[in-house]
C-alpha cells in the first residue's frame, strides 16, 4: 500500500530538525483509511485476537475502527491521570523528559491475545511502554501494529531486540 501521498511531511514541526508526518491527510480521505483498516484486519482476522490496545492520542484513531472491524473490544493507554479507575503505570524516557501511560487493571485478564497499535514507531520509547503494561497484565502480545515507522530511529531495532513481532504498513 502506497500511503506517501496521503501522509504530510511538515518540516521542522514541532521543533526545527523534526520531519513531522501527518496523518490527518489520509484519514480526510474515506477510501484511504477504509483500505488502511481493512488491511490491519485481514492480517488479524485469523488470528485470534482479543482486544486491540490504542495508545494516546492517535494511535486511538486506528485502533478503535480495527476493533470495530474485528469485531472485539478496544483498550486505551492513556496519558497520566485520565483513567478513572484502578491502573498500572509505566513511565518511559521521550527525547527530552519523560512521560507515562496508564491501562485500567482490569481491562485485560491474563492469557488475553492482544494487538497494540500506534499512528507511529519512532524511538520505540512510546510503545516498550505500553508492552511492559501489557506484560505486567500477562496478556500475549500478538503484535505491534503501526501505520509509519521512522527507519532513522531506533524503535524497530527495540521491538526485534525484545523479540516482539512488529507491522508496519510504510517506512520513512
Ligand atoms: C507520537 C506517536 C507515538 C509516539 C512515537 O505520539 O503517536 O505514540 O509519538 O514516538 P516514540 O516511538 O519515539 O515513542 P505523541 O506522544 O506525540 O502523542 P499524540 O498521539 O497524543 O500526538
Ligand atoms: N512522533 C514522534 N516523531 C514523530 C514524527 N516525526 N512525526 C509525527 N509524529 C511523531
Amino acid at each position: 500500500m502506497n500511503l506517501t501521498n496521503v501522509i504530510a511531511a511538515i518540516p521542522d514541526y514541532p521543533k526545527p530538525g523534526v520531519i513531522f508526518r501527518d496523518i490527518t491527510p489520509l484519514l480526510a480521505d474515506g477510501k484511504v483509511f477504509q483500505q488502511v483498516i481493512d488491511q490491519f484486519a485481514e492480517r488479524y482476522r485469523p488470528l485470534g485476537v482479543t482486544k486491540v490496545v490504542g495508545i494516546e492520542a492517535r494511535g486511538f484513531i486506528f485502533a478503535t475502527a480495527l476493533a470495530y472491524a474485528l469485531g472485539i473490544g478496544f483498550v486505551p493507554l492513556r496519558k497520566p491521570g485520565k483513567l478513572p479507575r484502578a491502573t498500572l503505570s509505566q513511565t518511559y524516557a521521550l527525547e527530552y523528559g519523560e512521560d507515562t501511560l496508564e491501562i485500567h487493571v482490569d481491562d485485560i485478564q491474563p492469557g488475553e491475545r492482544v494487538v497494540i497499535m500506534d499512528d507511529l514507531l519512532a524511538t520505540g520509547g512510546t510503545v516498550m511502554a505500553a508492552i511492559e503494561l501489557l506484560r505486567r497484565q500477562q496478556a500475549d502480545i500478538v503484535e505491534c501494529a503501526f501505520v509509519i515507522t521512522l527507519n532513522d530511529l531506533e524503535g524497530h531495532s527495540r521491538l526485534a531486540n525484545a523479540a516482539i513481532p512488529y507491522y508496519t504498513l510504510c517506512t520513512f
